[in-house]
């Protein structure tokens, strides 16, 4: 199995959490996100526990509420002690209504509003992250109508190419985000902080990237911004405080994918991070990590119902779905690869080879091809795992198609946690 909280049960019936995914589907209707709590958590503290003992827990995780943002992820990474990294209005308005403290989140976007730089502004959001000038002077006037002194960290791009999928690839030169090191950028905005009566620069923060499958690239970043931290204490003699490492760990889509471990990741940046500092004789920052998809996306699957099989004799094979790129555009947008599987046969072998299809009106919506799948027939539940991160979040409405319920397993008791959209709720906003 994919993930170790993956299990068959003695009809046949692939489980999650201890639930099977064959009654949650019955029970709940497809499309259906299944996340599992307990992976959820269990992975928090695995993050936590490289912090406090690699580094005497002088760190804060900040969840990448990107991956999925919805009320209860916030209470959960919460209750776990992490903060969260937020990118919008919507993602900060979401973590508030949660209850989540304003001091843990993290505020990120490269293109924030003035509206949203007020809502962080006046929430008192604990860091905000600035990408470029027209930003700094934006919150440094917003600040100031505020009579407030805000906690600002620098998104910095370290120029390292972390050898993943071009569309997520952040940390080089040529990216929306962030200033450069080798240009000069990075120093000019360190000093027109130094011009922001209302800032306070409390460190850098970088991002090389997403499903990153080595250590390396991670350890150089640290490097890279340490040597580049040492060099703004030797021109303008200032050492700051904190360095934010962003996330990108990668997961397991696939038998064939072989991740190193977050912690083992973890555990390296924090190493070449002291030999960094102690050979510059830098102080050891307070250093935040920033991980989505290896805390949530392979805590969840996605259960569809097949509607028909069509074999195109010779070409290929179809299993279509009441779902698709609707709740996950992944495939469609980036080619990413999934294994899925007959939830009401996992106890088969997959011997089929097929293209799973969705129901949007798009030769281009599907969720995979030549995947391996035992054989499919009508009102089959079909399961596609590690759907945790960055599918619901990425969800549209396309064809005006509901998005799904999002339940949430614990010891293999499930409960809602989004409810499924309603065609009322499609409708809610058109006059
Ligand atoms: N911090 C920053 C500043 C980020 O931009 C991201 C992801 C993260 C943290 C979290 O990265 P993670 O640990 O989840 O890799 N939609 C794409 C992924 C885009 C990631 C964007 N930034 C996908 O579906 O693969």
């Amino acid at each position: 199995m994919l993930t170790p909280n993956l299990t068959v049960s003695s009809e046949g019936h692939l489980c999650i959490g201890g639930a099977d995914t064959v009654s949650l589907a019955r029970t709940y209707g497809t499309p259906l996100y299944v996340m599992d709590e307990n992976m959820i958590r269990e992975n928090c503290r695995g993050y936590a526990r490289v912090i406090a003992e690699e580094y005497g827990g002088r760190g804060l995780i900040c969840y990448a509420s990107k991956a999925l943002s919805c009320k209860e992820l916030y209470r959960i990474v919460d209750s776990e002690g992490l903060g969260a990294d937020v990118i919008s209005g919507g993602e900060i308005y979401t973590a508030l209504q949660a209850g989540m403290p304003a001091e843990k989140l993290v505020m990120h976007g490269n293109s924030k509003s003035n509206a949203e730089l007020q809502m962080a502004v006046s929430n008192d959001i604990g860091r905000i992250v600035c990408d470029n000038l027209p930003e700094l002077r934006r919150l440094d006037q917003i600040a100031g109508e505020a009579g407030k002194i805000v906690n600002i960290m620098l998104r910095i791009k370290p120029g390292i190419d972390a050898h993943t999928h071009d569309f997520v690839k952040t940390g080089q030169i040529d990216s929306k985000f962030g200033f450069a090191i080798e240009t000069g950028e990075a120093m000019q905005a360190v000093q027109a902080v130094g011009l922001c009566k209302n800032l306070r620069l409390v460190g850098l923060h970088c991002h090389i990237g997403s499903q990153i499958l080595d250590t390396e690239p991670f350890a150089e970043a640290a490097r890279v911004m340490i040597g580049f931290m040492n060099q703004i204490r030797d021109a303008l003699l200032i050492t700051l405080p904190e360095l934010n490492l962003g996330g990108g760990p990668g997961i397991r889509y696939t038998e064939e994918d072989d991740p190193k471990p977050f912690g083992e990741i973890v555990r390296a940046i924090l190493s070449a991070l002291k030999n960094v500092c102690a050979e510059l004789d830098y102080p050891e920052p307070f250093v935040l990590f920033e991980p989505g998809r290896s805390i949530v996306g392979g805590a969840g699957l996605t259960l569809y119902t097949v509607m028909a099989k069509k074999v195109i004799p010779a070409v290929r094979t179809y299993v279509l779905t009441d779902g698709g790129m609707c709740d996950n555009p992944r495939y469609a947008l980036y080619r990413s690869r999934y294994e899925a599987l007959i939830a009401n046969k996992a106890d088969q072998p997959r011997s089929e080879n097929v293209t799973i299809g969705g129901k949007c009106c798009e030769s281009g919506d599907l969720i995979g091809e030549d995947m391996p799948l035992q054989a499919a027939e009508e009102d089959d539940i079909l399961a596609v795992l590690a759907t945790g991160a960055y599918n619901y979040s990425m969800a549209s409405n396309y064809n005006r198609n509901p998005r799904a319920e999002i339940v949430m397993v614990k010891d293999g008791v499930a409960r809602t946690v989004v409810k499924r959209e309603t065609y009322a709720d499609i409708i809610r906003n058109d006059i």
